[in-house]
């Protein structure tokens, strides 16, 4: 059901409270796996855990960059949800990029990679950085000759590909696959609301219940669905408002700079929304900085609904439930831990 009008969508949903029954196979929304579970079926890729190991390091390793002093992890942060928690990321020698930051958990859901989905998969994706002037300013010539003369690296690669032949030189491909085999780990399954889809009525609260039924509701998992809740589409930010009223420059044109349709201009990738209240700030700008924000800007942009203060609260709070675990731990208290060691 969709609420066309905004008054109606206030009386009718919050004085009148009701939400319907779970049947997990009928949600919009599903759980996440585990690892090898997600690897197997759903990827149908082999789980190798010689690759995972080797793709951790080389995320972890600045001399990807230039100058040795940006790994990937620099600006996707494990400890704080896969972000830099800035509005934009930061490149090498403090160059300060013109786009936010996107989270690399769960982003082995997303059917393409970017705001603007110009990479196919995260092989393609893991070529970017390394080599963009405003992020790590490197080649993949320059970092296999750091890397090679690394026995411990060397030593990590042979296992990962045990029949290969690495004397004559390392193609590429070969980092490219172990850093993307690396991020297929990065999933986060068991987050409170899968825990209620799974059947547990008490693993979330009654306002984060009534929130998924109004996300239902007013058609956010028109696009924010399956188990990533959302990376399945493009779609125009400000599809029933505008949103770029005077600002059409550079980034904002999302798609339309990968296809030069008129069709694409301003579309982007929907971002899955796991693990979303920790990511901020959010959208491709990075402009915004709650995520009451943010779920009411989606109101008024992508429904034309002028949602209320306690229908934000509640989405909200359905939105804090998709916050899930990474090795076994929430990646709340990680970040709280992390924060606290500061
Ligand atoms: C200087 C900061 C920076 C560094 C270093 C960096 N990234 Fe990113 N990453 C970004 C930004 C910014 C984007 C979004 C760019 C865009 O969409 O145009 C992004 C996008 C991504 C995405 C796409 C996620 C999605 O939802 O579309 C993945 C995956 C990713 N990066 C992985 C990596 C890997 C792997 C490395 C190391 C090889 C890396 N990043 C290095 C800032 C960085
Ligand atoms: C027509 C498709 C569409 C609908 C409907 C929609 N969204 Fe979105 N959503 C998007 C797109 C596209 C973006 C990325 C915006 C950008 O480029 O900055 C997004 C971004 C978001 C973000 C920020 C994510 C981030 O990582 O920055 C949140 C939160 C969000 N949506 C929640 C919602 C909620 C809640 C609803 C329902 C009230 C909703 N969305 C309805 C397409 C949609």
């Amino acid at each position: 059901m969709t609420q066309a009008e905004p008054e109606a969508a206030e009386s009718v949903v919050v004085e009148s409270f009701h939400y319907d029954p779970i049947q997990a196979d009928a949600e919009p929304i599903q759980s996440i796996p585990g690892v090898e579970e997600f690897f197997e079926d759903y990827l149908e890729l082999d789980y190798e855990p010689a690759r995972v190991a080797l793709g951790k390091q080389l995320f972890h390793d600045t001399r990807l960059s230039n100058d040795n002093t940006l790994s990937c992890s620099s600006c996707h942060d494990l400890r704080y949800a896969g972000i830099d928690r800035s509005a934009t990321a930061t490149g090498v020698r403090g160059q300060v990029g013109p786009i936010n930051t996107p989270t690399v958990f769960n982003s082995a859901f997303n059917f393409s990679q970017f705001w603007d989905g110009r990479a196919s998969d995260l092989e393609a994706q893991a070529d970017g950085p390394p080599n963009a002037g405003g992020e790590m300013d490197s080649n993949w010539e320059e970092i296999t000759t750091k890397l090679s003369q690394d026995k411990v690296v060397m030593d990590m690669l042979s296992a990962a590909w045990p029949d290969e032949d690495f004397s004559e030189g390392i193609d590429s491909r070969f980092w490219l696959e172990a850093i993307a085999d690396f991020e297929r780990t990065l999933i986060t399954p068991a987050a409170p609301f899968d825990q209620y889809l799974q059947g547990d009525p008490s693993a979330i609260s009654e306002e984060a219940k009534q929130g998924y039924q109004l996300f239902k509701d007013v058609g956010c998992t028109e696009c924010h669905n399956g188990m990533a809740v959302g990376g399945k589409s493009f779609q125009r930010l400000g599809r029933k408002r505008p949103y770029f009223n005077s600002h059409t420059g550079g980034v904002d044109l999302g798609r339309f700079n990968i296809t030069g349709d008129e069709e694409d201009r301003h579309n982007f990738k929907v971002p899955a929304l796991r693990n979303v209240a920790l990511t901020g700030p959010w959208f491709h700008d990075g402009t915004q900085e709650s995520l009451s924000e943010a779920v009411r800007s989606m109101g008024e942009f992508q429904l034309d609904l002028d949602l209320s203060d306690g229908q934000v609260q509640r989405i909200v709070a359905f939105l804090v439930s998709l916050t899930g675990e990474y090795e076994g731990r929430s990646l709340r208290d990680v970040q709280n831990t992390a924060a606290s060691n500061q």
